[in-house]
């Protein structure tokens, strides 16, 4: 299958890296110049708790020397969704699927711009991964990726990009659900991201405090709420838990905002925590914590 990743970011290396290991067609595309170059000079390199793996995808900077894709997984930032689907409309043809395991709320609406919705699947992963340097990624947690078509029956062939996945050693799960499946990943991203970010923690070390994990169950307590107004039935004790064991089985990963952060990049807090703070307006609900870990974070994108 030809598979193209749009954006090659510590996420969109790891799963086009293990996609090319077992022998799929992939291209990655990024602006980053040096990480592409360094891609198809020495091949990447995905550091793994067993020790490092070279995997050889090919890398590029613009669509156009890619084609038309079977398969487009798309793994920008969720700020920067529709800048790349502008950028990258080349490799989508009439037979394209389209897949998002990005973070955030609202990328399958801006991916729905550019492509039919029956050519969409949306889905969440909850696979750690850290840029290390161009060409270097480490591989910091492992978990499973779920996904689903955004409309119901009759488009893509989702099961089939299930069995890709999985045959590249992504254990995948096919949801009838998708929405449901973006507002269970928003959750993990509400509770740990602003939070790591802010402390300047690995994610499993807001474990360890009394005080962080207040913060964590409050502000997801108020997504909660929110996607429960939203039509979703989601079970606070049950998110809250769901949300410490990912802090803890991805303990050694830093979140990919906590990385923004840290390298100076704008980090997707609005389409997290913020998107929490404006679908709880639609809907009556005071989001009051993640209003704070959303302007602490914004601050913070400002000063550096
Ligand atoms: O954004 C992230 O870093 C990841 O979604 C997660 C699951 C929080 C792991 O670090």
């Amino acid at each position: 299958m030809k598979i193209a990743v749009i954006g090659a970011g510590a996420m969109g290396s790891l799963y086009g890296g293990y996609l090319s290991k077992a022998g799929q067609d992939v291209c990655l595309i990024d602006v980053w110049q040096e990480h592409v170059d360094r891609i198809n000079r020495e091949g990447l390199a995905i550091e793994e708790a067993s020790g490092d793996i070279k995997v050889y995808p090919k890398a590029v900077c613009h669509a156009r020397e890619v084609g038309t894709a079977d398969l487009a997984i798309v793994f920008v930032k969720s700020i920067m969704t529709q800048k790349a689907m502008e950028a990258n409309l080349d490799l989508i043809g009439p037979e394209t699927a389209v897949l998002s395991l990005q973070n955030g709320y609202g990328n399958v609406e801006e991916i729905a711009r550019f492509v039919e919705r029956e050519r969409i699947i949306a889905g969440t992963t909850a696979h750690g991964a850290t840029m290390l340097q161009p060409g270097r990624i480490r591989h910091a947690g492992i978990g499973a990726t779920h996904i689903g078509a955004v409309s119901g029956e009759g488009g893509t062939d989702v099961a089939a990009v299930a069995q890709v996945l999985r045959h590249a050693g992504f254990e995948t799960e096919v949801s009838g659900n998708v929405m449901k499946l973006v507002w269970d990943k928003l959750m993990i991203n509400v509770g740990i991201n602003a939070l790591t970010a802010i402390l300047k923690v690995p994610n499993g070390r807001l474990l360890e405090h009394e005080e962080a994990r207040m913060l964590m169950e409050a502000a997801v307590e108020e997504a909660v709420r929110v996607a429960n107004a939203a039509g979703m039935d989601l079970d606070r004790e049950e998110t809250i838990r769901r949300v410490m064991s990912v802090a803890g089985r991805t303990g050694e990963n830093r979140s990919s905002m906590l990385q923004d952060i840290t390298n100076g990049r704008r980090t997707e807090i609005d389409t997290i925590n913020g998107a929490i703070i404006r679908e709880g307006k639609k809907h009556g609900i005071h989001t009051p914590v993640n209003m704070v870990l959303t302007n602490l974070i914004r601050i913070m994108e400002k000063s550096q």
